[in-house]
This record gives structure tokens, sequence and C-alpha cells, in this order.
């Protein structure tokens, strides 16, 4: 009876649904601060001052209730702040709507919803074949007040002050042991920072994400301020997990974020980031950055093919707050989909949203109406189905690495994919009011005579004698050129698909 028990046991847990990093190469994310982006009453005017910095009134029900909104853009999960019980008060820098400033762990911010509505959420995103990616935090708690007088006995579990290091607020960031055994915070929010070496803090950690993962089904983490903790505990922490995680490494340096990819799943890739935004933020921006990156951290990280893409995120300023126009917030989207990596939406991004620096760029999105005619919107949309698209005709699609082939001022190609399914991405930095220009790029590793078609204009073009391909670029949009064979039913279907010279 009892190895019946068992073996009904094993099989129940065989089909709680948890994603290996393998499954995650292939999913889409988009990543929402729950306080921000809907509410149980569905409202689209309840106001939301993001300057004051308090809860606005965002709930895991109010996700629910939009998911076909977050869905309709072709998203696979979607990646939520984190969940914890949090500093109750009203501090100098506001409340703890984002989610970074825990105080219990093993309870949940009330004003978030309850644990059955965390698990509804679960279930609603599992009942549709997407999954949930929880945001954790393992570095700190947070207290309103200055580090030499906090009250541990706010704090659960770790109600003393021998789970922490000593108070020291980080003085120098180019100190790792600074950066690992002092503060982050200061004197007005201090986050008092727990002693990770300590065996009796690891294991309580460990016990705590492995049942985090299992009480609410979760199927991947996203891990805060990773490069405050030291190397090893992340390790563990990911065994104990057993979902993929991706971590926070805030630092564009490839040699020094792809180390902790030794420890963890992933990291986000910040490395990338900066040079993607500097091709894209204005009209002739750096594109041999960009391109020297993509080899960078093809070499420093174990498997760039895991890594998270962003443009945007809570941490920095917004895309559209740099340059509003379109044709550049294309391109920057169009790279984090087809490169190596997952990508990753920032909820707001699809409305073109423009706040700067923290707190500007957490807008509420319900304040959007949740326009599905957004110009972005639409873009991410097709978007997802293109990469959906390549995904599904070559099957080493996500596993092959990201190849950047051709540069020039204005234009930086890439290609990725096997063989004769390779997908060549083509950006511009032109801008949407540049004039119409031409452009050969060479090195696509398509036999010539190969008729191509780009996914977003349903242009075609035809390989030319030497490998090269000839293309017009008009108002500086990207384009993906796969076999023309694959237009169909997903993208490109119509009869009336035009075709260039
Ligand atoms: C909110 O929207 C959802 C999804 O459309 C709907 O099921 C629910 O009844 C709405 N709730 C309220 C309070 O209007
Ligand atoms: C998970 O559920 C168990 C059983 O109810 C509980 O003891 C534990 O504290 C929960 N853990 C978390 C992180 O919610």
């Amino acid at each position: 009876m009892h190895l019946l028990i068992s073996v009904v046991f094993l099989l129940l847990l065989q089909t709680v649904s948890s994603l290996s990093p393998a499954e995650w190469r292939s999913q889409s994310i988009y990543f929402l601060l729950t306080d921000r982006f809907g509410r149980t009453d569905n409202s689209t005017t309840a106001e939301c001052d993001v300057e004051k910095r308090l809860y606005c009134g965002g709930t895991w029900q109010g996700i629910i209730n939009q998911l076909d909104y977050i869905q309709g853009m072709g998203f696979t999960a979607i990646w939520i702040t984190p969940v914890t019980e949090q500093l109750s008060q009203d501090t100098g820098y506001g409340e703890a709507y984002h989610g970074y400033w825990q105080q219990k762990i093993y309870n949940l911010d009330s004003h978030l919803g309850t644990a059955d509505d965390l698990k509804a959420l679960s279930k609603a995103l599992h009942d549709r074949g997407m999954y949930l990616m929880v945001d954790v935090v393992a570095n700190h708690m947070g207290y309103d007040g200055p580090g030499n007088s906090v009250d541990y006995s706010v704090f659960d579990p770790f109600d003393s002050s021998s789970y922490f290091h000593k108070y020291c607020l980080i003085s120098n960031y180019d100190d790792q042991n600074d950066v690992q055994n002092c503060w982050l915070g200061d004197t007005t929010v201090s986050l008092p920072d727990l002693n990770t070496k300590d065996a009796e803090v690891r294991e309580l950690w460990y016990d705590w994400v492995t049942g985090l993962v299992s009480n609410y089904s979760i199927d991947g983490l996203r891990i805060d301020t990773v490069k405050h903790v030291e190397k090893t505990f992340w390790e563990g922490y990911n065994q104990a997990a057993g979902v993929y995680c991706v971590g926070e490494v805030f630092d564009g340096d490839p040699k020094y974020t792809c180390a902790y990819q030794s420890y963890l799943d992933a990291v986000l890739n910040y490395p990338i980031y900066y040079p993607l935004l500097n091709a894209f933020k204005a009209p002739g921006g750096n594109m041999g950055d960009l391109y020297n990156m993509v080899n960078s951290v093809a070499s420093h990280c174990s498997d760039p093919t895991v890594l998270g893409n962003f443009i945007e995120n809570h941490d920095n300023p917004r895309f559209a707050s740099y340059t509003d126009d379109y044709s550049l917030a294309k391109n920057a989207i169009t790279f984090m989909f087809l490169s190596d990596g997952i990508p990753i939406i920032y909820a707001g991004e699809e409305q073109h949203y423009s706040g700067g620096s923290d707190p500007g760029n957490r807008e509420a999105v319900w304040l959007s109406g949740y326009s599905t005619d957004a110009e972005l919107y639409k873009f991410i949309a097709t978007t997802n189905k293109i990469r959906s698209l390549v995904i599904l005709k070559d099957n080493k699609y996500v596993t092959s690495k990201n190849v950047p082939f051709y540069q020039d001022d204005n234009t930086f190609a890439m290609r990725k994919g096997s063989g004769n399914s390779q997908a060549i991405t083509v950006l511009s930095n032109a801008g949407s009011s540049s004039d119409s220009y031409s452009v050969t790029v060479k090195g696509a590793e398509y036999s010539s005579g190969t008729q191509l078609i780009d996914l977003y204009s349903c242009a075609k073009v035809t390989v030319g004698d030497d490998g090269s391909i000839s293309l017009q670029v008009e108002s500086g949009l990207p384009k993906v050129l796969v076999p023309a064979s694959y237009a169909g039913d997903a993208l490109c279907g119509g009869s009336s698909a035009p075709s260039i010279a």
C-alpha cells in the first residue's frame, strides 16, 4: 500500500508543471509590476501618480482579467514582481508597491491578493498553456529607517541581527567584498543584508524557494540583486528551486556578468542592453558595438541562448523616453526577439510608454485602456508570430548561435538557425523619417537564386549571384528574411503579398 501511495505521489509530482531551461528557450516573456498592471475591478481610469510611489491597486486577479490582452500579443509566459509581505510604512521613498522590501517571507503581500488568488493566476496561465515566472529576493529584507536602528523582530524568519551582515552601506561598487557584504539602500530605507554564507540562512532560503515553487506551481524565477550575494549561494538556490532561474546581475561587462551563469541557469542580458540601446536610441547610433557585443556575450557566457533579453524594465528609463521614433523602437524589439536568448517585454512598452528613471517608468498599464490597436502592440504580436514560426520550422533554431555578419553605419545583419532554415535579421538605425535606401548584405549563407521573404512587409527577394542580398530599407524598418516557402497561414498568407524588384 505504501508503495502504491509513493508511486501515485511520484506521478503527481511529474504532472506538476515546471519548465527546464531548455523548455524556456522557446518562450516569450511579458514582465509586469503586479501593482501597476491590472485591477480586480478592471478599472482603466483609477488614478496612479507614479511620483507618489504608493500602491495603485493592481492585483493577481487583475492580471487574470487581462490574460487575453497578454496572450493576444503572443506571449507564452509572464514574470510578476515579488509576492512576499513587505514593510507596511509610507517611507521617505513611498510604499513597497514594487515588492523589493520584504519582511515576512512566508506571507504574501495582501495588497496583491490572497494565496488562492496567486494559485488561481498560476492555474489560469497553465490552462492557457502559458507559464508563470515569479521575482524573488534573497539578498535583503526592507526596513523603514536607518541601518543602525533596525528592529529585527519584524522579520520572519530572520528575526535577529545574527542572520545579517553587520551594518555598513556599500561605498565602493568596484570592490566585490563591499558589494556582497555591505548593505544596499540608504538611511531612509534600509535593505538589511542577509549573511547568505551562514548555513542556517542558506537552509532557510533553499527550503523556502522549494516551497514557494511548489505551493504556487511556479515555472521559473527571476532573481533580484544577484551580484550582491556570493556566487556559491546561487548554485544551491537554483537547485532547490528546480526550475529555470534567470538572475539580475546589473552590470554591462560580459566577463563579469556571464561568470554568474556557472552558478545560475541564466542572467538578464545587461551586456547586450547597453549597446542595443545605443544602437537605436537616436538615428545613426553605434552599430559596431552591438555587433561586437553579440560575439563577446557568446564567448563569455556558457550559454547565450538562455539569457533574458530586454530593452526596457522597471529599473531603467523606458526606450521611448530617449526617442519617440517608432521605427527605432521596432528595430530594438526585433533584435531582442531574433537574437540568442528569451525575449522579455516590459508591460507598457507595447503602448509606447515613455517614463524616465524609476519611478517615472512604472506607469499603470490600465490607463492605456489595454488598447490592442496600439502600433507596438500589433508589432510585438507579429514579432512573436515570426519567432514562433522560425522555431516551428527549425528545431535547432533556439539552440543555434546567432551570427552577426554585416554592418555599416546604418545597417546591421545577423543570422540564426540551421542551414537553409536560417532567419536573417536586417536592422536599421536610420529612423522613421529617413529616406528609403538600398543596401546589399553579404554573408547570409543562402545560395544564389534562393527566394526569401521579409515576414514583416511580406516583400520577396532573390539571393544574388555571390550570395549577396540586395534590399530596400523603407522608413528605417527592420526585416526578418526566411525562405519564401514559410509564408502561410501564420504570416504573409494572403495573395496580395507584394514582391520587390
Ligand atoms: C473583469 O474582466 C474579466 C475579464 O473580462 C471579467 O471576467 C470580470 O467579470 C470583470 N470583473 C469586473 C469586476 O468587472
Ligand atoms: C508552502 O506551503 C507549506 C504548507 O502549507 C507551508 O508550510 C510553507 O510555509 C509554504 N511555503 C511558502 C514559501 O509559501
